[in-house]
């Protein structure tokens, strides 16, 4: 699949993976690619440690169960899970003492290789931390680079998730890669070969999300 709008129309969230390696190449490729991507001030302050021993990936994944466990919890529960505008009624502790099945979470440890994405954050110009909301501004110098790395994977039929659950346990992910203090953890993307490639992808359509000229105007529909 070469072709730029289809790949973008088909790159899913690629969870399962047949045992098959993907090599050295192939990942410097992935990146070689991936850094075209833009960030704010072309600062660039993306920083990768890729991954393919068992025990670390294992440990990655060990480290982000708990706040799996609670995502779950409060999907299950009716809620959207960990946003920032309405209060959680679901128990924390609970949810992370008694978790769910996450056996769908643990399979990401059997992806051949981990990435583990992180950003400089003295490279980052968030122009909205002094907002009284959750900073949105600096994510932008870092995902279309993690989304170019699944665009490039999924253009040579290989596929991967931009994961971001492992980011609650920060500190002890920044010290399981050594990773600087400096060095926010923005994604995990477990990369592998898909035991499925999927190529029709459940989206909200232009005129859910789009308008004419003001929020309270006209949605974009086709012509
Ligand atoms: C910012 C962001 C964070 C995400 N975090 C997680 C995560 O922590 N765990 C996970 O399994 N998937 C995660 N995903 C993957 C989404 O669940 C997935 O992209 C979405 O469900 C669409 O899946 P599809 O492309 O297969 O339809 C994340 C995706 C994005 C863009």
């Amino acid at each position: 699949m070469a072709d730029l709008e289809a790949t973008m129309r088909a790159t899913f969230a690629a969870r399962d993976f047949t045992g098959e390696d993907v090599s050295d190449d192939v990942v410097h490729h992935l990146l070689d690619v991936a850094r075209f991507a833009s960030s704010g001030g072309n600062r660039q302050g993306w920083r990768v440690v890729v991954v393919r021993d068992g025990d670390t990936k294992r440990r990655l994944i060990e480290l982000g169960r708990p706040t799996m466990a609670v995502y779950v919890t409060q999907a299950a529960a009716g809620e959207r899970p960990f946003n920032t505008v309405e209060p959680t009624a679901v128990d924390i502790a609970d949810a992370e003492a008694n978790p769910p099945d996450l056996s769908w979470v643990d399979g990401l440890a059997e992806a051949p290789v981990h990435l583990v994405i992180g950003v400089d954050l003295r490279e980052v110009a968030a122009f909205d931390a002094e907002l009284d909301r959750v900073g949105v501004v600096a994510g932008a110098s870092i995902y279309p680079f993690v989304h170019n790395v699944l665009l490039a994977a999924r253009s040579i039929d290989l596929g991967g998730t931009l994961t971001t659950f492992v980011s609650r346990a920060e500190p002890a992910v920044r010290e399981l890669v050594g990773f600087p203090d400096h060095v926010a953890i923005a994604a995990l993307v477990p990369l592998g070969h898909p035991t499925r490639l999927l190529t029709r992808l459940r989206r909200a359509p232009v005129e859910e999300f789009a308008r004419w000229e003001r929020w309270d105007g006209d949605p974009v529909r086709p012509a």
